[in-house]
């Protein structure tokens, strides 16, 4: 496990993000539980982006109820299909919402949160926990996001034991 965190010298995403892998790659190797693992990671996206909120939500029988998280207080549980985190659940798929006030349904944990992108963790076909990231800007999530955290939930998802 490498600590510090190293990081590049860049606000470029496209350059941090890779940056990140292989030191992911060393926190999550010889450690299989996933709340210690989930709890790292969002340490990690934390220090790398100064996201606003960062954090789980694991699937317990019909809900989402909140994990590990970075960022100020949230909401504890959520239910299937409601809000972007239910809506990722209930749909399989990320979701990248440039305007959270735009969004059916959305779930207002905080008043702060204007843009947001939701990453299902999926194995055998189920979801068994989303990734939630909350940013204050508006449209602050695109593809290269969605495509470097995919990576990351696949990582936390092969070395930790669901
Ligand atoms: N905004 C989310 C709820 C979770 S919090 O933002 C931490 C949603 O609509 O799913």
């Amino acid at each position: 496990m490498t600590l510090p965190l190293s990081l590049p010298g860049t606000q470029d995403k496209g350059m941090i993000y890779p940056a990140l892998l292989p030191q992911i790659d060393s926190l999550f190797k010889g450690e299989p539980d996933l709340i210690a693992n989930m709890a790292n990671l969002t340490a990690v996206l934390k220090e790398a982006f100064h996201f606003f909120w960062v954090g789980f939500y694991l699937v317990k029988n019909k809900e989402l109820v909140l994990g590990p998280f970075q960022g100020p207080v949230a909401c504890t549980r959520i239910s299937f299909g409601k809000g972007v985190c239910g809506s990722a659940w209930e749909n399989k798929k990320t979701l990248i919402v440039p305007d959270v006030d735009k969004f059916p349904g959305h779930i207002a944990c905080n008043a702060e949160s204007r843009s947001e992108i939701v990453i299902p963790g999926i194995q055998n076909n189920k979801v068994s926990f989303v990734l939630d990231i909350d940013s204050t800007r508006l449209d602050d999530f695109d593809k290269t996001d969605a495509f470097y955290l995919q990576q990351i939930i696949d990582k936390l998802m092969q070395y930790s034991e669901l």
